[in-house]
């Protein structure tokens, strides 16, 4: 999308969405048309629910009518360390194709009240899928959805697997807002033949880099049951979560998915100052270690890629009227990040369990981190061989001014 289209859709929506709010603010300053003050009384009467949203790229979609799957219906009230909620998810049945080219989740909710912004996850059979943060309602009521692009996870959704939502929310007297969702997939069956040379162009599976979903996607994340989400906690920075996982001997390719939110003394980690500053100005309360954070993952032990994270900012986070109605950029869905491991397979192949290692420099508690292993299987042969060519991990050396 281009920077004009970006700008005018942006400058559309802030218009459509802020007009009551301007009008209602009005009233108080300004001496209104009667027309108008009529409009505002009656606006007043039956205030209508706000409606939040985050500013992203629509998901391009096939001209084809969805086949749609309520999977989860769940009103979220006192579920801090609580068990996930579970369901059972079945793959579509009564669908005319079943040949789908792409998949979307749709979380939607409301809330109403008091409430503070609350981290959560969605797993299907133990590989994470949405990591996402719920707007701070209002006491008028608040909705809101998102839509995320679930394709790459075909070959998962072709299954029964087990859906777990973690989302702990507190309620008391003063926080009052319980979340009700609903979380819907929609299955787009593939567009007609005739169609397809445009189709394969524009949205084809080409987005994620590859030239189609994985074979497999192996969870490389907690097991249930648990009290809490299926992320491992990294909670400082000594800490490496660790997770065993075999993979079928005839893999060709493999891409490590990391998921990553943090929280509590690192929430705003890059806004950190270092410890020596603290103690120079005799600082108490302030979260340190320094603005630096590189997520270290290693296979076996050896270092194997590192993200640099980005910075999102909660509903709740700096100022919570930043974020009413449009909230910050990936709160809504928290990116995910890839690396390319295919270049390690020649080590994994051996139908042996291996182990992925999740660290984090500098890290002050708490960090919540979890991956999915992207498979492509080699149907015509049992066994792939591959070998590391050339292996270099320097040790990092960190400067700080
Ligand atoms: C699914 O649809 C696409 C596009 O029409 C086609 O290329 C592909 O062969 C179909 N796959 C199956 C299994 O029918
Ligand atoms: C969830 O779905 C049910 C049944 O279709 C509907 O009554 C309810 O309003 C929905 N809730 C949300 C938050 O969309
Ligand atoms: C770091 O966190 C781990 C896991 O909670 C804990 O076992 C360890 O004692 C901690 N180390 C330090 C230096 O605090
Ligand atoms: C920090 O506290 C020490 C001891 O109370 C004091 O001598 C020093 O001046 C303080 N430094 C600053 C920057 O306030």
């Amino acid at each position: 999308m281009g920077a004009s289209s970006f700008l005018a859709f942006f400058t559309f929506s802030v218009i459509l969405v802020y007009q009551p709010f301007t009008s209602n603010a009005n009233l108080h300053k300004t001496k209104l048309l009667r027309s108008q003050l009529l409009l505002s009384q009656n606006a007043k009467q039956d205030i209508p629910i706000t409606k939040y949203f985050q500013v992203t790229k629509p998901i391009k979609l096939p001209k084809t009518k969805p086949c749609s799957t309520l999977v989860l219906q769940h009103d979220f009230g006192y579920t801090y360390g609580k068990p996930p909620v579970l369901a059972n998810y079945n793959p579509p049945k009564n669908c005319p194709s079943q040949n789908f080219s792409k998949i979307v989740l749709e979380w939607k909710a409301t809330c109403k009240g008091r409430q503070f912004d609350r981290i959560f996850g969605v797993w299907l059979g133990g590989v994470e899928i949405f990591r996402s943060c719920t707007a701070e309602p209002r006491a008028t009521g608040i909705v809101w959805s998102v839509e995320k692009d679930i394709t790459r996870y075909s070959s998962l959704l072709k299954n029964p697997q087990t859906l777990a939502v973690y989302l702990g929310n507190l309620v008391d007297s003063t926080y009052t807002g319980i979340y009700h969702v609903n979380v819907t997939f929609h299955f787009y069956p593939a567009e007609l033949e005739q169609h397809l040379h445009g189709f394969n162009q524009h949205f084809g599976n080409l987005e994620f880099g590859y030239d189609s979903s994985a074979d497999l996607v192996l969870p490389i994340s907690r097991n249930l049951p648990l009290n809490d989400g299926q992320w491992f906690l990294v909670q400082n920075s000594t800490d490496v979560q660790l997770k065993e996982f075999t993979i079928p001997r005839n893999a060709y390719r493999a891409v490590l998915e990391m998921y990553v939110s943090f929280h509590q003394n690192d929430e705003f980690w890059y806004g950190n100052p270092p410890n020596d500053y603290i103690v120079a100005n005799n600082l108490t309360g302030l979260a340190g270690n320094g603005p630096f954070r590189e997520v270290l993952i290693s296979l076996d032990g050896k270092a194997v890629g590192a993200v640099y994270p980005f910075t999102v900012i909660y509903t709740g986070g700096v100022n919570p009227l930043l974020w009413r109605p449009i909230t910050g950029i990936g709160s809504f869905d928290l990116p995910s990040y890839d690396i390319e491991v295919t270049p390690f397979l020649g080590r994994i192949l051996d139908g042996m369990e291996h182990k992925f290692g999740f660290g984090v420099t500098n890290a002050l508690d708490v960090w919540y981190i979890d991956a999915n292993l992207h498979i492509w299987l080699d149907s015509k042969s049992v066994e792939t061989k591959g070998n590391l060519i050339e292996y270099k991990s320097p040790t990092p050396a960190v400067s700080l001014v």
